[in-house]
């Protein structure tokens, strides 16, 4: 169950400023869903960049801090803005989030991410639960170990349960992790739908593996910023992520308060 070592310094610097010991959730926020930020009570904010070890963000619509604070009254810590491959950061490093929440003793992982839809029924602004990940390209083994065993995830019923209960639809399928930067093809997108893929994205997959080897539970959550190339004619652009996120913002709030009490 080994961490990389660097992290020790990380997590030193972070318990002395005064995060809260073994918090009940760890919460990685995707593109354009910062705004969770704002559901957390007495707030402390940690940049990145203060943090030993920890590499910089330049994606837009990222924030790049550490939050920790209290929702539902349950100490929790939240890694607002993410590291991803395309970024120039090997597979580990992108799993930072995770290991310093394994290392806190965080008792559970909601991992979110904005992703392209593929399955047609699926709608921009749709939340997806993650019940099975896939890679576009198998020979890309972001850990280097054999993910088949790790790719189960328990937890995605009962996150949709509570998610029924809270009177929120969600959908559940199937995310394919591309390494990107760039978009796809409408040819890959129809070959991804036939292999069984309902959205795509460029981020999730290293962290949930990583999660399930440490024994982390854990969710991850898609929230639907746009329909994949030659699903519809528009064009993909960043703004899209943005008006989707900022759509479903409050009913994604809600939600991981939920999975933060109950999961
Ligand atoms: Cl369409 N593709 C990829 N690779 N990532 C995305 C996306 C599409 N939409 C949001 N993120």
């Amino acid at each position: 169950m080994s961490l990389p070592e660097f992290i020790d310094e990380s997590v030193a610097y972070l318990k002395e400023q005064d995060i809260p010991e073994n918090p009940e959730a760890a919460v990685i926020l995707g593109s354009g869903l910062g705004s969770f930020g704002k559901s957390i009570s007495d707030p402390l904010f940690i940049n990145y960049e203060d943090i030993p070890h920890f590499p910089s963000t330049s994606v837009k619509g990222h924030d790049g801090r550490l939050i920790s604070g209290t929702v539902n009254g349950k100490n929790i810590i939240a890694f607002s803005g993410r590291f991803h491959h395309y970024e120039g950061y090997d597979f580990e490093e992108t799993a930072i989030p995770v290991y310093i929440a394994k290392a806190l003793g965080v008792n559970k992982l909601i991992i979110s991410n904005a992703a392209g839809a593929i399955n047609t029924d699926f709608e921009v602004g749709d939340l997806m639960v993650i019940d099975s990940v896939m890679r576009h390209n198998k020979s890309i083994s972001p850990m280097g170990y054999p993910q088949h065993r790790y790719n189960h995830y328990p937890l995605a019923d009962k996150a949709r349960k509570l998610a029924a209960g809270l009177g929120l639809a969600v959908q559940r399928g199937t995310y394919i992790y591309v390494t990107g930067p760039n978009y796809e093809s409408k040819a890959e997108i129809r070959a991804f739908r036939k292999m069984g893929a309902d959205a795509v994205g460029m981020s999730t997959a290293p962290e949930l593996f990583e999660a399930a080897r440490l024994r982390l539970k854990s969710v991850a959550i898609s929230l639907i910023s746009n329909m994949a190339s030659g699903v519809t004619r528009d064009k993909l652009d960043h703004e899209e992520v943005k008006i989707a996120a900022e759509s479903r913002k409050e009913d994604f709030a809600k939600l991981v308060s939920k999975l933060i009490l109950e999961l």
